[in-house]
């Protein structure tokens, strides 16, 4: 117990269970707990499973831990959408692949990639992105993916209001993309929270019309992230099904010899491998106010999808169960927003004192935090040993 771990550039004290972190350090703040093996066996299953070359998207959780222990269960790419992405993985997995696929980037970051990690794979959405792209890069060794825009009704989370250009444009981007002497790719990104395997028959479908119409084959189309994950109150198909359907969908693209997919999988890598163990402040009625809230670890949760999290509940560091009621759960700041949007079902007699442990809660939580009242925590360990998160 209380031994560390050393990952990369961080080194985390290393408990057993929450039960022992609890009695170990009393914590007043939040304390977040990264469970290693869930994390090496969720990168593990989708790299086998997945049919096609599979980028963790750093900025689901872009602690240098996660991506190590990522990389540990098999993931090699990554991608990602700032340098400051690309300098982390690669200062965590010197030898990684790192991919910048946004469409946006600030000035400079292009070359830097290129001369510094070796990056080689970019995107545009647009013909006015391209112009100052091929300034930083070499383009006769880089790889250009154009992104399209799609939409589905079955992803929560529309990825293509902002980027992607209209399917119509894509041919001419990529013939663009080719006399500037790169290779010209195709990307997409339906959404984020996507709720059906429909979404990607869909889109790999558009996919298919546009790549037919070319008078040449592209090799690497990229499918996106968007993956969902089930929580309470949040049932999905299992991850299988999406690869099915992705499968299947891939046998009617029509792609040049030694063709690929890739796929951009943020928070169903991430999410599992994490929990987040937070005090009860006060009890008013079937009220909680929390030590953390939605300035906090929870704050992905004011977007559509999921509005709660697995719960485990702990008093005097040991777990405790029995008849059970609804609450409502306030973080701690001074702002009436800040409040999960979720009931959630807990002891009918927990109390201020008790520690609540949410599950599945590493995609979109560590980063996107703010210190906003003064509350923030940085308290991060590791639970080794045959414990395993709630959900
Ligand atoms: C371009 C891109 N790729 C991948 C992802 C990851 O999405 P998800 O976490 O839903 O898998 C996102 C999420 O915003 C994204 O914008």
């Amino acid at each position: 117990m209380n031994a560390t771990t050393a990952h990369s550039l961080e080194r985390y004290r290393s408990f057993p269970g929450v039960p022992e972190l609890l009695s170990a350090l009393a914590p007043a703040k939040p304390v977040y707990c990264i469970y290693p093996d869930v994390y090496r066996a969720t990168a593990r299953e989708f790299v086998d499973t997945f049919p096609g070359r599979v980028l963790y998207a750093v900025k689901a959780n872009a602690r240098p831990a996660v991506i190590r222990l990522l990389y540990e269960g098999g993931v090699r790419h990554f991608d990602c959408a700032s340098l400051p992405e690309i300098a982390t993985v690669r200062e965590a997995c010197p030898d990684a692949e790192c991919y910048f696929m946004v469409p946006v980037r600030l000035r400079g970051a292009a070359r830097e990639a290129q001369t510094r990690f070796g990056v080689r794979h970019f995107m545009i959405d647009h013909a006015s992105g391209l112009p100052p792209l091929a300034a930083e890069i070499d383009m006769q060794s880089s790889v250009v993916f154009a992104r399209m825009a799609v939409h589905h009704v079955a992803a929560l989370q529309d990825l293509s209001s902002k980027f992607g250009a209209a399917p119509e444009h894509i041919p001419g981007l990529l013939e663009a993309i080719a006399a500037r002497g790169a290779e010209p790719a195709l990307a997409f990104n339906v959404g984020s929270a996507v709720t059906s395997p429909d979404a990607y028959r869909y889109s790999i479908g558009a996919a298919a019309d546009v790549l037919a119409e070319l008078p040449f084959r592209v090799r690497l189309v990229d499918i996106g992230g968007g993956f969902a994950k089930p929580y309470p109150g949040f049932a999905v198909p299992p991850l299988g099904e999406y690869f099915a359907a992705v499968a299947a969908a891939r046998k009617d693209l029509p792609l040049a010899e030694g063709g690929e997919l890739l796929v951009e999988p943020g928070r169903a890598l991430a999410a599992p491998g994490l929990a987040a163990v937070v005090e009860v402040l006060l009890r008013k009625e079937q009220r909680l106010y929390l030590n953390d809230g939605m300035y906090g670890i929870f704050w992905e949760l004011r977007f559509k999808g999921h509005d709660r999290y697995p719960v485990r509940c702990y008093r005097h560091g040991r777990p405790i169960a029995g008849a059970t009621a609804r609450f409502r759960l306030y973080g701690p700041t001074c702002d009436g927003t800040d409040v999960l949007p979720g009931e959630v079902e807990l002891p009918a007699d927990i109390a201020a004192g008790d520690h609540l442990e949410f599950g599945a809660i590493g995609a979109y939580s560590l980063s996107g935090r703010t210190d906003f009242n003064g509350h923030y925590s940085d308290e991060i360990v590791f639970i080794e040993g045959a414990a395993t998160p709630p959900g």
